[in-house]
């Protein structure tokens, strides 16, 4: 199935992929808010634009804000607006983003980087609809649908206490949870060619195919960038492949070991630091595997083996999107 957005259309067959876009399709001409989760790459600022798109505010803005790329002070009126000589520099009144996106959706990425005071000040918003800009006293009214995202886990930053439960539930009314691509492996070729296809279409380079054993290569690399990787990988092939049948010693290196030494797990850390939660949700993944083929997916030896109850398993595999949708 691809989403026919006129703009950037949403390529997904994998039954885990056809369900985000069944919820997408229902939850888009509702105004309820939507909190999109997912591994970096997987796709969430394409799915809040789709929701958009698909919704009965398409006319009006959609308005992006990435919340963990400004800082603390800055994202206050930025999101809120300012009145003159609100601080040293504010040499005239400012709209915030919310007052742009009236009528329209305002998106929150990286939501799970806001700060405890502005968590406080959304959640205002989100329930009275209003706001004060900053240095105002004047209440702002909104007309505004409130999308948001974040790579991060929302619900353990909540019960560590580093995310408001009540603004979580706000936020949260339908949640969106994009799987990554190393679960929904069987959409890799479909990606591969929608990406260059496109290629052929923007920018007239392309490649003329792959070999079984490039594709082979391709579909078990573990993708930890997901899909902005594998695109990424598409574009930089077209450049040194362009109208090439693209062979497995043409892949970077890193695609091209077999075997699983690509996604090995180091025991010490590395000169440049490494990303612990990136690092510990692989191994996970990879265990959970390991123990499900072992049992033949039977989820009751498996969680026996890992040493948890069946139930935490289940839930493991539903937010991979490990699971059919109809299990
Ligand atoms: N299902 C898909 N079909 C087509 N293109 C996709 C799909 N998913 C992702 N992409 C493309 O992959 C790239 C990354 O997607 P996007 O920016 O939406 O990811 P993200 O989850 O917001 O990532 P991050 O957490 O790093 O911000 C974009 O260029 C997007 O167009
Ligand atoms: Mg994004």
């Amino acid at each position: 199935m691809t989403h026919e957005n006129p703009s950037r259309p949403l390529v997904g067959e994998d039954p885990s992929m056809k369900r985000v876009l069944r919820i997408v399709d229902k939850v888009a001409p509702t105004d309820s808010s939507c909190l999109i989760l997912g591994e970096s790459g997987t796709g969430k600022e394409l799915v809040a634009r789709a929701i958009h798109e698909r919704g009965n505010r398409r006319e009006r803005p959609l308005v992006p804000i990435n919340c963990g790329a400004i800082p603390e002070n800055l994202l206050e009126s930025e999101l809120f607006g300012h009145v003159k000589g609100a601080f040293t520099g504010a040499s005239a009144s400012r709209q915030g983003r919310f007052e742009l996106a009236e009528g329209g959706t305002i998106f929150l990425d990286e939501i799970g980087e806001m700060s405890p005071t502005l968590q406080v000040k959304l959640l205002r918003v989100l329930q009275e609809r209003c706001f004060e800009p900053v240095g105002g006293t004047r209440t702002v009214h909104v007309d505004v649908r409130v999308v948001a995202a974040t790579n991060r886990d929302l619900e353990a930053e909540v019960s560590e206490g580093r995310f408001r439960e009540d603004l979580y539930y706000r936020l949260n009314v339908v949640e969106i949870q994009l799987p990554p691509l190393r679960a929904r492996r069987s959409d890799i070729p479909r990606l591969i060619e929608f990406f260059n296809e496109r290629l052929a279409r923007t920018r007239r380079r392309s490649v003329a195919g792959f070999t079984d054993d490039a594709m082979t290569c391709l579909a078990a690399y573990p993708w930890p960038g997901n899909v902005r990787e594998l695109e990424n990988i598409v574009e930089r092939l077209s450049v040194f492949c362009c109208d090439e049948v693209v062979d497995a010693e043409d892949l970077p290196p890193k695609i091209l070991k077999r075997g699983g030494g690509n996604d090995e797990v180091p025991v010490d850390l590395p000169e440049e630091g490494l990303d612990l939660r990136q690092l510990l949700s692989t191994l996970e993944e990879k265990l959970i595997r390991q123990a499900l083929e072992r049992t033949n997916w039977n989820k009751n030896q498996a969680a026996a083996l890992l040493q948890m109850n069946r139930t935490t398993l289940v839930e493991k595999l539903k937010k991979r999107g490990m699971l059919n949708p109809d299990e």
